[in-house]
């Protein structure tokens, strides 16, 4: 299924190459006569050659497709097959181009284009999938309006749009909206709606349906609600009405990514809509919610107005997770959800950032596209949105994006266009600014303080290490947001947003009684690592008093983190004063519990690899996997005597509701279980297990045997229970590994991959297994090696079913140069044994040799 692929040298685009199409694609008409391994499709596209085109080059795109005829106004044609695609001679003024081409939906594997999941036809567009579907320009500033004919005998056969005719054997939809083709989506199969309506703020009745295989009909509701409140929310808050008659969303096993937002047709993997209390954990909802209202907010930001080419994706995706943060913390809770972020930014983003797979938000050069849907592009898109909205405040943000919806419905956009539009919204220079978009790296930000009769100085400092191919980086606009408290924990100073715009900068605060305590970068208003000398004792008085709560969360953090360093470096016994700050907030019922929960939950073992790497030590990580141990024990006894009372206060009891407030409670109950089980020998969590009416719950409770290794008839009662569950299965096979010693953990995965339920076809079956072994940080990562070979292994044998998500996985390598010498080679080899195999994908090839050139 590979594309040929040469070991060497793959093409690379560039942003400064762009050149639009020569031609106006009027319509597109597609006929699709279905079959398993050989589907035919047919199109008629009218195409007008563009008057000021500087390339009137008729170049179509097409992989891995059969030509069986082409025609020009009726009139059979020879068309050039070249690399990627086909050329042809065409007339210099409006013609219908006609094509037929065969098809073999069972053999893909791959997941792009037209594919089959469990004897269901689905499709995946984005990024450039559709040239596996039919010849055409596929490129997201070439858009149409399609017209969509399915003949096959599956029960339920949908496409974008509304439905214009139906018979036996046939379907035909049509979209309205002019759209590029990676909006296409076709899917058919024996196929179950959950259905739903709503009326939208002007008084249009919308169909809703969320299409399931039969079984899977009662996991739905949670989904069907998130939508509603979505399409609710997107009009209460930036204006925008839902747009066609009909919205459907389908869940499909096998899929790439989380979902996709195809016109009026937006396809999920099943992980990210089916839900049920007894099935799926709060965290689980909390996602489905957030994904169902991202794709639905695609329908403007994406939609109407898309990217001009694949460079600009942040354009969409940045700001669609932006908006999707919105929402949730609308939904749920503001603090908690940035806290959530920010923990998976540092997850995800920051070893990006620093590592050889560094890019900007908007990168100029890829080989491969689907290598750049990155944290950088999502997250740090999403963040620089953040930033730019603290910078022009609330109102000035909603003026401009009521301009920008204004202005460029209907186009394919640019970053330029879109802080344009700011610009001319607000009449502020975005030039300095607009260097987040081009620059990759993660700021350090330095601050220094000085405090004389009654004036108090913050100094910063900004620099940003390089990365590859931008060795200089120029100071950026940085929103720091700051407020300043008395040292009796009163806040003397309300938050203010000071604007960095210079290497080094400072701001007086006048009229203090005293020297303040100053607590910085609130709400985390950039993304950039912050370096201050302080003392525990401040970043305790912090957690204690900080008015910002997420100051407050990051107080705890940065405290948790200096004691585990501490512990690591110097062999130190965990600190004492923090023992007892963290026991006196679990036991301070007036605290949010999800708060709570945030603030009990230690950071991760990468987290303080990173931490040592960035003060210029190398990690070793069995010493931080020691350290972790015996901090989160020597917690478990300081609070021996409160932890069954914490558990029974903290104990949810009642119907499943998965609403924030008491996923909270339950997170916090989980962690108070956790602890307990280190001490009781599992017999709460026993009794937990055998009790829990729901998944989170019964997770928990497996989860906190499991890591005390007492958890194995509950794992097998587990399977017998959730074998015949997809998803549920995932959480099987992910926690084994995750619980595993550093010493069993390869040796843990490697048996799961003989499993009888393991697959290569199944990306999330894979994922489970092969992400939980990257990301139990001691296991892969232990002296051995194996976890390495293991990883390396899988990947080259999934390389051929799967280029995409062997490439994606492959940055769990990204860290390499974190470790000593002797790590670095063994990953190295690695690498090199992916880089070496022969027809390697041209997606990995690229991610690989990134890794290994930096
Ligand atoms: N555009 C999708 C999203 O962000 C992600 C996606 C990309 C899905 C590529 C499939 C393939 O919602
Ligand atoms: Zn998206």
């Amino acid at each position: 299924m590979n594309d040929a692929a040469p070991n060497a040298a793959p093409q690379t685009f560039y942003l400064k190459d762009y050149k639009p199409f020569g031609y106006e694609v009027e319509s597109v008409k597609l006929t699709f006569q279905l079959s398993p391994n050989a589907t035919k499709v047919h199109s008629a596209i009218r195409f007008n050659p563009k008057a000021d085109a500087e390339d009137n080059r008729f170049f179509l795109h097409g992989e891995q497709l059969s030509l069986i005829s082409a025609k020009i106004d009726g009139t059979p044609v020879t068309a050039r097959l070249v690399d990627g695609g086909l050329e042809c001679d065409v007339p210099r003024t409006s013609f219908l181009w006609e094509a037929e081409v065969e098809i073999d939906p069972a053999a893909n594997t791959a997941l792009e284009g037209l594919y089959m999941s469990n004897g269901m036809y689905c499709t995946q567009c984005e990024a450039e999938g559709f040239r596996k579907i039919t010849y055409y320009p596929d490129r997201p500033d070439v858009m149409s309006t399609f017209t969509v004919r399915i003949e096959g005998d599956e029960p339920v056969m949908l496409s974008n749009g509304n439905p214009t005719g139906a018979g036996e054997g046939w379907a035909e939809w049509h979209d309205p909206w002019p759209k590029p083709a990676y909006l296409f989506a076709l899917v058919a199969g024996d196929l179950v709606n959950h259905p739903g309506s709503f009326t939208t703020k002007s008084g249009k009745d919308v169909e809703l349906n969320i299409w399931v295989r039969p079984g899977d009909e009662g996991k739905c509701a949670f989904g069907m609600e998130a939508l509603k409140k979505s399409m609710k929310w997107d009009e209460d808050v930036y204006g925008l009405e839902y747009d066609l008659d009909l919205f459907n969303i389908v869940a499909v096993d096998d899929f790439n990514m989380g979902a996709m937002e195809n016109k009026g047709l937006n396809i999920f993997n099943s992980s990210c809509v089916l839900a049920s209390p007894e099935t799926s954990t709060d965290a689980n909802f909390e996602r489905i919610e957030a994904i169902i209202a991202h794709e639905y907010f695609h329908n403007w930001t994406g939609n109407r107005i898309t990217c001009r080419d694949w460079f600009q994706l942040c354009l969409k995706e940045g700001l669609t997770v932006f908006r999707d943060a919105q929402f949730t913390a609308d939904m749920r809770s503001e603090p908690v959800k940035r806290i959530e972020d920010v923990i998976a930014l540092r997850a995800r983003q920051f070893p990006e950032d620093g590592g050889p797979l560094a890019h900007p938000p908007r990168p100029e050069e890829f080989q491969e596209i689907n290598n750049f849907y990155t944290a950088t592009v999502y997250e740090k898109g999403a963040e620089v949105i953040g930033m730019l909205k603290r910078l022009v405040g609330d109102d000035n943000y909603y003026k401009a994006l009521n301009l920008y919806f204004e202005r460029h419905d209907g186009q394919a956009c640019t970053i330029e266009d879109w802080l344009k539009v700011f610009e001319d919204a607000t009449g502020r220079d975005l030039s300095q600014f607009k260097l987040w978009y081009s620059q990759a790296g993660t700021p350090r930000v330095k601050v220094t303080e000085d405090y004389a009769d009654g004036t108090y100085t913050l100094t910063f400092e900004q620099s940003t290490p390089p990365t590859p191919g931008q060795p200089e980086k120029a100071p950026r606009v940085i929103p720091m947001a700051v407020g300043l408290l008395s040292p009796n924990g009163d806040e003397v100073r309300g938050t203010q947003v000071l604007e960095l715009t210079e290497a080094k900068q400072s701001f007086t605060f006048d009229g203090l009684a005293s020297k303040p305590v100053p607590s910085i970068l609130r709400e985390f208003s950039a993304p950039v690592i912050l370096e201050r000398e302080t003392t525990n004792s401040e970043r305790a008085f912090l957690l204690a008093h900080d008015t910002d709560p997420f100051n407050r969360w990051e107080a705890g953090n940065a405290l948790a983190k200096e004691v585990r360093v501490a512990m690591v470096l110097d062999g130190a016994a965990p600190d004492a004063a923090y023992l007892d700050a963290l026991e006196k907030l679990v036991r301070d019922d007036e605290q949010d519990p999800a708060f709570r929960a945030l603030v009990l939950s230690p950071p991760s073992q990468s987290d303080i690899a990173q931490t040592l790497h960035e003060r210029g030590h190398t990690p070793d990580p069995q010493t931080i996997y020691d350290a972790a141990e015996t901090f989160t024990q020597t917690l478990a006894q300081q609070l021996e005597t409160s932890l069954p009372r914490l558990y029974a206060a903290t104990t949810v009891e009642g119907l499943y509701v998965p609403d924030a407030d008491g996923a909270g409670k339950r997170a916090l109950n989980s962690r108070i279980l956790s602890l307990l089980t280190r001490l009781d020998g599992g017999e709460q969590a026993a009794r937990q297990y055998a009790s829990a009416d729901n998944m989170t719950q019964q997770y928990a409770a497996l989860a906190a045997l499991m890591k005390a290794e007492k958890g194995e008839a509950q794992s097998k009662a587990f399977f017998e229970q959730w074998q015949d569950d997809r998803l549920v299965m995932d959480k099987w096979f992910a926690l084994q590994i995750a619980c595993a010693a550093p010493e069993a953990t390869a040796a843990t995965a490697k048996e799961l991959t003989q499993h009888p339920l393991f697959s290569m076809k199944n990306p999330n079956r894979f994922r489970a297994v092969m992400g939980a072994l990257a990301g139990n940080h001691a296991g892969f990562h232990h002296a051995s090696g194996a976890g390495y070979q293991l990883l390396a292994e899988n990947l080259i044998a999934l390389d051929s079913v799967n280029p995409q998500t062997t490439a994606r996985m492959c940055a769990a390598f990204q860290t390499w140069k974190r470790y000593d010498s002797k790590r670095q080679a063994q990953i190295q080899a690695e690498l090199e044994r992916i880089l070496a195999t022969s027809g390697l994908s041209r997606d990995t090839h690229e991610m690989v040799s990134r890794m290994l050139s930096a």
